[in-house]
């Protein structure tokens, strides 16, 4: 029996021993670079995420096994240390926070975030020298989100102890290049040397194993956990991404802030505009402001912004974190069995 690379248990997933695969699961060692570095069970992350990842889906990520991370890009500084403090009360776990480096008041962020003593921070949407240093002086973890091999050299020359690479294919604000993760990934791979945490179009077990053939030593997946019990995006907005389909989300915005939206009223409007060439000051003036919140937070599912990634299309129910981190890990373990015996 060859041992895993993401997981360290030599035990066979067989039909004899299946219904003890939760046993099986709580025994897995950690033998990986991402679950060393943030000393967690398995290298899943849930991505932060505006109006969806607050600390009752951080929390429950954790709990599961994997690292759950607060989206701290929706909240003011007061909200986000409630959120910390909460997320602390509900779990002994480690847990990071997730900071867009283009938010306003950032340094009040990054202020919150070293008082109330995080210990991990994955910066987004923004250049990594500004704050790694500080953070890495604060004895904090930091991980920065790039789109192309350029960036993914500029994070780790700013001292950054990992990188997410995410691909074309991933929920929320994208690369311009649209290059997809499964070319992203080896691209980076090529040029960095520290831990690469793949992201973008992510969702099963076997797309864990996928990414781990393709050299990265961790996952970090967005849309799978909008549709989870603890997420706070709104009920409506978790149904429509349970419900739709191949084909139904598309890169928008590229000459703003190229964001990957699901079809409707507000995506016409956006394409309609995007036709005609509209300029970029139109274009902020369409966005306006509270998009995103009217959209997955309110539930207005005609004129809000709704942003998810491809992978959607195969999420049909809204379950537990701890449901997905289980069910990611057991398919992956089975996965990786079927394909080392050969058993397809
Ligand atoms: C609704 C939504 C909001 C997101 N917001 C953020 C964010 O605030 N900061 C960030 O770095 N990434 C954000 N992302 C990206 C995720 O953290 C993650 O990298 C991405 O969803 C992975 O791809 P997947 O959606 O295919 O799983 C968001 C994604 C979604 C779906």
């Amino acid at each position: 029996m060859v041992s895993d690379y993401f997981l360290d248990n030599n035990d066979a997933i067989t039909p004899n021993n299946i219904f003890n695969f939760v046993t099986i699961i709580k025994s897995y060692k950690m033998n990986n670079k991402i679950a060393h570095l943030f000393n967690i069970q398995y290298p899943i992350i849930q991505g932060g995420m505006i109006w969806c990842s607050g600390w009752e889906l951080a929390s429950a990520v954790s709990n599961a096994g994997g690292l759950g991370l607060i989206g701290s890009g929706s909240m003011y500084p007061d909200t986000l240390r409630d959120q910390i403090k909460k997320c602390k009360m509900a779990t002994n776990k480690p847990f990071g926070v997730n900071v867009p480096l283009l938010y306003p008041d950032i340094h009040k962020h990054i202020e919150v975030i070293i008082s109330e003593g995080v210990k991990i921070v994955f910066t987004s949407a923004g250049n990594p020298n500004t704050w790694t240093k500080t953070l890495k002086d604060n004895d904090i973890k930091v991980v920065h989100v790039v789109s192309n091999s350029k960036f993914a050299k500029k994070a780790e020359d700013a001292g950054v102890d990992a990188i997410v690479a995410e691909g074309f294919e991933a929920g929320g604000h994208n690369g311009r290049e649209e290059t997809t993760t499964l070319c992203l990934i080896p691209l980076i791979k090529k040029i960095a040397s520290i831990p690469i945490i793949a992201a973008g179009g992510i969702g099963t077990g076997r797309a864990m194993l996928a990414m781990e053939a393709l050299g990265a030593d961790g996952v970090q997946i967005g849309s799978r956990f909008v549709a989870s019990e603890e997420a706070s995006a709104n009920i409506n907005f978790k149904n429509c991404v349970i419900n739709s389909k191949e084909g139904d989300t598309k890169l928008m915005l590229k000459q703003l802030t190229p964001v990957r939206l699901l079809k409707n009223n507000f995506f016409d409007a956006v394409q309609d505009a995007e036709n005609k060439g509209v300029s970029i000051p139109e274009l902020t003036l369409l966005l306006g402001k509270g998009r995103a919140k009217k959209g997955m937070f309110l539930g207005d599912l005609d004129e809000g912004e709704l942003e998810i990634g491809q992978v959607a299309a195969l999420i049909k129910e809204i379950k537990s974190a701890k449901e997905i981190v289980d069910e990611i890990i057991l398919e992956y373990k089975q996965a990786k069995e079927e394909l080392l015996s050969s058993n397809r």
